[in-house]
């Protein structure tokens, strides 16, 4: 039985020293001390040990489970250190390679010339306003007083969403002037910046869906003094103190008077070139005293108070601002365009 015990030992200890990992451990721990193991099965045979032999070979086979469970234990230490060793090695990172830069965006040319647009008008004590671009015919044409045969009713010219055309995309911010003064009342002075759709060809100045900056400034007593004093201030500020302007008369339905505003061209300084089409002047915008009707559509009274109103396309600022040819460029959303800005 002796034998049998130092056999176990030698047998353990041997392939104890050769275990790789730790399930493999444990195999051999069941394999010599589990309760089916090798050991155990020799100590069931010690009922026929005489009394004598008996604590001999039982205090040998104590000693002999010490030993294995003390290979055991020290195996456990070298398979894990051994392991974490594997995994460090199969995980190595080169702190040295440079990390990736997330690209930063930055604001679009044109709403970047909206921005600063909005400075100057809320500096001047201007609300903003935001309207609908699904609009009623009610407020994009019928309230701003555009007859019922006025041309950009026409189907031809705006995009309408039902067939009693009642409902549209708003051609116009002009119908954001109504809506202001419906819930805002009067004295009011606001504009209302925001984008909207004409069934316009696409070239180099057109596009179906451009940007417009409406304003509105209702109060007692304003004039049309108080209109050109209003826009040649902010003319000023957008393009410089030196900036010449001049004032046309025309025709919008919502307002009476109505002019358009120039201003003297910046590239050639008024005697004619490319930019200004030979004329010395470049058109900006529309603007006229609110017609009466307009107010009374409101629930202004007209003999009370007066107002002014005005509206320019943002896009063509911005061309013109930053020099950029063609409107299609600052639609498409080319990257590669846009970073230059
Ligand atoms: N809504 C006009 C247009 O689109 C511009 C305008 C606005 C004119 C306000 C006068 C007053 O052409």
């Amino acid at each position: 039985m002796k034998e049998q015990l130092e056999a176990i030992r030698k047998g353990a200890l041997e392939s104890i020293g050769g275990a790789v990992d730790a399930a493999h451990l444990e195999s051999l721990r069941v394999k010599y001390l589990g309760k089916k193991g090798e050991l155990t099965a020799v100590l069931k045979q010690m009922g026929g040990l005489s009394a004598e032999l008996r604590p001999v070979i039982g205090q040998l086979a104590n000693e002999v489970r010490a030993s294995v469970e003390k290979a055991i234990e020290a195996q456990a230490a070298v398979v894990s250190e051994r392991a974490l060793a594997a995994r460090l090695e199969a995980e190595t990172l080169d702190v040295t390679i440079p990390g990736r830069k997330a690209a930063q965006g930055h604001k679009h040319p044109m709403y970047a010339v909206l921005d600063d647009i909005k400075e100057i008008f809320i500096g001047m004590g201007f609300e903003i306003f935001d309207g609908p671009e699904i609009e009623q015919a009610e407020y994009n044409f019928t309230k701003l007083n555009a007859p019922e045969n006025h041309p950009s009713r026409d189907w031809t010219d705006t995009f309408y969403l039902t067939e009693d055309s009642s409902v549209l995309l708003r051609s116009q911010t002009s119908p954001v002037q109504i809506r202001a003064m419906e819930t805002h009342g009067v004295p009011i002075r606001m504009i209302s910046p925001g984008r909207v759709y004409r069934k316009d060809e696409v070239d180099a100045t057109h596009s179906p869906m451009f940007h417009q900056v409406e304003g509105l400034v209702v109060d007692k007593g304003i004039t049309m003094a108080d209109l050109k004093g209003t826009l040649n201030t902010i003319i000023r500020e957008i393009y410089g103190p030196d900036t010449q302007t001049r004032f046309r008369p025309h025709h919008f339905p919502f307002t009476e008077p109505s002019c358009e505003m120039d201003i003297q061209c910046h590239k050639c300084g008024g005697t004619g070139c490319s930019t200004c089409k030979g004329e010395g002047w470049i058109e900006l915008l529309g603007a006229g005293m609110v017609h009466p009707k307009v107010l009374r559509n409101c629930g202004v009274d007209p003999e009370e108070y007066s107002g002014f109103a005005f509206g320019f396309g943002l896009d063509r600022l911005a061309l013109g601002q930053y020099k950029i040819s063609d409107m299609r460029l600052i639609f498409e959303n080319d990257i590669r365009f846009l970073e230059q800005f």
